[in-house]
């Protein structure tokens, strides 16, 4: 007998109460980003905004600290900062998602906030069923399920899932992410005029599509929207090889831009270009919000990605989602930024104007800590190199002999080792971080480039350093940010 969603919350809440108190003596707990109570956190899902709530889903192991069996966690918001954790959205408790209630998106239609996501299933042998589902609910805490409504076409494999689904001209639309049978990662398109009843309209991009060659075995989490007049497909390809600066993660999330043709089913679009340098982001999803803002949350993680060795696993929980950021067109690039609500984290703040930075380190009174924003902007001086060190392992560097940005972190495999992620530069205007306990964002003038990472240093106050080879001057803010108490 299959259990009831109550009877699994049940489960849920006494594994909760059981371990509650050793989770919380993690000094890694973080003090503003979304994480699991307990248990395994993993991709972002369903974001949307409903009866004036921000809600965001997040795929949720809560039993063990690895991939498995799939629930839908929720929190809710009214601020995007300040979060309240709902009851489990759903749990795998049918014929058609009883192997986990894997990834996909929401959308508001008649006052009610309908679900879509894949009922993964697996056989005895581990042979793979996906169907793509719906559950719809009329209070944004209950919902009903109403069962699969896509089943894999001809000419796929059963890595076949996370349905993302929007609105355009009078239509519903929805994109999959897809494995063809010769093994080539696609998003699919379907359509509807009812949220139910789903027609399939055929490969919009992928490997071999639109001039973009071999792409990857397997894409998934598609997102497709409209930024500023152009038309973004968000995809996280996998089985893309390090080229260079670029593809530098496991696997990789980044996005395509420019036109679909509706009528033919194509998309001429651009390079594939990577929302976020690393090393921990993946399965990014986005929304519209009421402001008419298109915003981001990603999840601060990669499958296998060290996850073994996560210090947090001994606390018996592991991961979190990155801050919410703003997306918007500017230049001919795509731009991310920390949505506007999270400065009311800000307290005690320190500023600095036209410091100058010679050859040597430069540290500031009261410019320390352990979880704190960090504003810099350089103000003139065109150094060889400039860097900024956090603690004893962690390091933002520019360097202008190769134009590139990069980001130092301990190696969690090997404590007396360091690894990079970098991007390329044509300049450096201004770094913006996030660091809590456990983790840094780090925005690269004003949101061109973005790096987010888990970093698992001694999570009390630190130093921070400047460095410069040549000289500059900058102006420098720092806060510290203020503990939610949800958390
Ligand atoms: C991405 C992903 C999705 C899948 C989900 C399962 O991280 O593999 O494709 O739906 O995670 O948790």
């Amino acid at each position: 007998m299959t259990k009831t969603i109550f009877e699994i919350e049940t489960l849920i809440n006494n594994r909760i109460k059981e371990i509650q108190n050793m989770v919380a003596d993690d000094p890694y707990r973080l003090h503003y980003h979304l994480m699991p109570q307990i248990g395994l956190l993993n991709d972002p899902n369903g974001f949307a905004y409903y009866k004036g709530q921000y809600h965001i889903f997040y795929q949720w192991n809560p039993f063990e600290t690895k991939h498995g069996i799939k629930y839908w966690g929720h929190y809710v918001s009214d601020d995007l900062v300040h979060w309240k954790e709902l009851p489990i959205a759903l749990a795998p408790d049918q014929w058609y998602d009883i192997n986990g209630c894997y990834s996909g998106s929401a959308v508001v239609h008649e006052d009610k906030l309908y679900l879509f996501y894949t009922g993964n299933v697996m056989d005895e042998e581990g042979n793979r069923e996906a169907y793509q589902c719906i559950a719809v609910s009329e209070d944004g805490i209950n919902f009903q399920k109403k069962g699969p409504i896509i089943h894999v076409p001809e000419g796929y494999t059963p890595h076949f899932r996370d349905p993302k689904v929007y609105y355009k001209a009078g239509k519903w639309y929805m994109v999959i992410g897809a494995q063809t049978s010769e093994g080539k990662g696609e998003a699919v398109l379907y359509t509807s005029p009812d949220l139910e009843s789903w027609s399939f309209q055929g490969p919009l991009a992928g490997s071999g599509h639109n001039g973009l060659g071999d792409f990857g075995y397997m894409w998934e989490c598609p997102d497709l929207f409209e930024l500023d007049g152009h038309e973004v497909l968000i995809i996280c390809p996998q089985g893309l090889t390090p080229r260079g600066y670029e593809f530098n993660n496991i696997f990789h999330a980044g996005y395509l831009a420019g036109e679909v043709d509706y009528h033919n089913v194509s998309f001429q679009h651009g390079p594939f270009t990577e929302l976020d340098r690393g090393f921990d982001f993946y399965a990014p999803q986005t929304m519209m919000d009421s402001k008419g803002r298109r915003l981001l949350i990603g999840w601060m993680g990669n499958a296998e990605e060290g996850e073994s060795i996560h210090p947090t696993t001994r606390y018996e929980w592991i991961h979190t989602l990155t801050l919410p950021r703003q997306l918007e067109w500017k230049n001919g690039k795509l731009l991310q930024y920390p949505v506007v609500e999270l400065e009311s984290l800000r307290e005690n703040q320190i500023e600095y104007e036209d410091v100058p930075v010679h050859e040597g380190e430069l540290s500031l009174p009261n410019i320390q800590g352990s979880v704190f924003e960090l504003e810099v902007t350089i103000k003139s001086g065109n150094p060889d190199v400039f860097s900024i060190k956090i603690g004893q392992n962690n390091q933002l560097s520019y360097d202008q002999s190769t134009n590139t940005f990069s980001l130092q972190r301990m190696d969690l495999a090997d404590n007396h080792a360091f690894e990079k992620r970098y991007c390329v530069l044509e300049e450096l205007r201004s770094i913006r971080l996030y660091k809590d306990t456990s983790s840094i964002e780090v925005f690269v003038n004003e949101g061109e480039e973005v790096f987010s990472a888990r970093i698992f240093d001694y999570p009390n106050e630190q130093d921070i350093n400047f460095y410069a080879n040549g000289s500059l001057t900058m102006d420098v803010k720092k806060w510290e940010l203020k503990k939610l108490k949800c958390l």
